[in-house]
């Protein structure tokens, strides 16, 4: 029997594939950076895409050349997120440093949640949530960890809360010693993910209380208050508020201070789900969006929304570190020896994830090499594109803003004097279907208030205001004839 797999490792044929693979990024990365000889999207239905990746994973390989050939088709078919007309989600388009970065991480496959399994791993991210913990503003027994995403990140903070809030013991023993179901008030504006960890713990759909937003989607006061009281008189004890710093579809700051305030009047553990925001505690000039949020018990940041690094790299901040150990207490003789606290080293003490890579690799050399303070500028840059934006969107007089945008998320609908009022929403859809039909744009669309609005997220450095000019210059034109019956 033959046995190929050591060929794989060959340093000189791999050598030859790292050449490959390094023309195809800088082929890459030349088009798509310059927004030039490549669409930001080629669109495709689910159909279509199975229809023409339909070959079959065969016995023997198809060869290098083959393989590289796939490689470029993934490209080709994929959202080019460094274009600068890419201005959808809220995801990055990577430093080039970072994708190297990614390469380190894969090849040295140490993983970062037990010390013995990677050493470096461990330290780089205990050296990473320290510096996260300091941007907060927490005091120095804070700490904090990685997770994979914004998701596994809140459901982490909020297990943490349940912990320390419920009463009992509730990892120990479930929700058998506790006298009266918990529940946790969120606005109705947060990311899905906070409804869904709260029933993944066991809450139920009514576990996580919609708490009502003001008319620029912050959670109103008053409407706090109003479920406080009416969750504890309905004999459920409240437990916690997750505020949004900010949230997903309008990029608004709840007031993170008066939350605190009442969390604090009424002994609430305060979470602040900053997955996107969190980013401008590196923004000299718009920090204030998140004043009060060292007051928090718990904070989780995705870096790989706001500080141009790959997905996933979320860091999850506890006030009190002490707080993050007993929310997995479990024992595995086979990892740990020792109690939590005494092996603060040993990560997976307080992470849901087992085996996770050493996620912190790119974040580390990224900001040591460039410094913190660039990023810093690149969030400011970015916010105050979306406020320029929003000046030109509110002079003009065929264009109307959901709400005055706090960061770098802006909500917007076309509404040329000609349209009536009942084909609005649908126009708003149309032209978005045919932007990315077109391919030369990527953005969003968000249900806000019952009304179809148009979204996108300022994210990409080399986004210009000449890109959002054109921009709406193409709705205007693929409106125009929408609404003639042409197109
Ligand atoms: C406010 C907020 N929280 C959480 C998430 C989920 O994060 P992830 O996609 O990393 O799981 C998102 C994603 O966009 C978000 O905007």
């Amino acid at each position: 029997m033959t046995n190929s797999i050591p060929n794989f490792y060959d340093p000189v044929n791999f050598e030859e594939v790292c050449e490959h693979f390094a023309g195809i990024i800088r082929e890459y990365l030349n088009k798509a950076v310059r927004g030039e000889e490549i669409p930001v999207i080629t669109r495709k239905s689910p159909a279509q895409m199975l229809e023409e990746w339909n070959e079959q994973i065969p016995k023997e390989g198809v060869g290098f050349t083959k393989g590289i050939e796939l490689v470029k088709r993934v490209i080709d078919d994929s959202i080019h997120i460094h274009h600068p007309r890419y201005m959808g989600h809220q995801v990055c388009g990577p430093l080039p440093l970072t994708i190297l970065c990614d390469m380190i991480m894969s090849m040295l496959n140490n993983s970062s949640v037990v010390f013995e399994m990677g050493q470096v791993a461990t330290t780089l991210e205990l050296r990473l949530t320290q510096w996260v913990c300091d941007l907060i503003g927490y005091p120095s027994d804070a700490g904090g960890i990685i997770t994979s995403g914004g998701s596994v990140g809140n459901l982490t903070a909020l297990l943490a809360a349940r912990q320390v809030m419920c009463g009992g013991n509730v990892w120990q023993d479930g929700y058998l010693e506790t006298a009266r179901r918990p529940a946790i008030l969120v606005s109705k504006q947060a990311h899905y993910c906070v409804k869904r960890a709260v029933q993944i713990m066991g809450l139920g759909a009514d576990g996580a209380v919609t708490v009502d937003v003001d008319a620029e989607y912050r959670m109103d006061m008053d409407a706090l208050k109003e479920a406080y009281r009416k969750t504890t008189e309905s004999g459920r004890k409240v437990i916690a508020v997750v505020a949004s710093g900010c949230t997903t579809a309008t990029g608004t700051f709840d007031p993170i201070n008066d939350i605190a305030d009442f969390c604090e009047y009424h002994k609430l553990w305060l979470h602040v789900d900053g997955a996107h925001g969190a980013a401008a505690l590196l923004s000299p000039k718009y920090r204030d969006l998140l004043k009060g949020i060292e007051r928090a018990d718990s904070v989780v940041w995705d870096l790989h929304k706001m500080l141009l690094m790959p997905s996933l790299l979320t860091a999850v901040c506890f006030r009190k570190k002490a707080h993050s150990y007993s929310t997995f207490a479990q024992e595995a003789s086979y990892l740990f020896t020792a109690a939590p606290e005494e092996e603060w080293f040993n990560i997976a003490h307080r992470t849901l994830e087992c085996t996770k890579p050493m996620l912190a690799l790119k974040a580390y050399i990224s900001l040591m090499s460039y410094g913190s303070a660039v990023f810093g500028d690149y969030i400011t840059n970015c916010f105050d594109l979306a406020h320029i934006f929003a000046d030109i969107l509110e002079k003009a007089d065929d264009f109307v803003i959901a709400v005055r945008p706090d960061c770098n998320i802006v909500c917007f609908r076309y509404e040329p004097a000609n349209c009536p009022a009942e084909k609005i929403d649908q126009l708003q859809r149309d032209i978005r279907q045919q932007i990315l039909d077109e391919g030369n744009f990527y953005i969003v669309q968000t249900v806000l208030h019952e009304k179809q609005y148009l979204r996108v997220t300022l994210i990409n450095p080399l986004t210009k205001e000449a890109d959002l000019l054109l921009l709406l210059e193409n709705i205007r034109k693929i409106g125009g004839n929408k609404l003639a019956g042409i197109g």
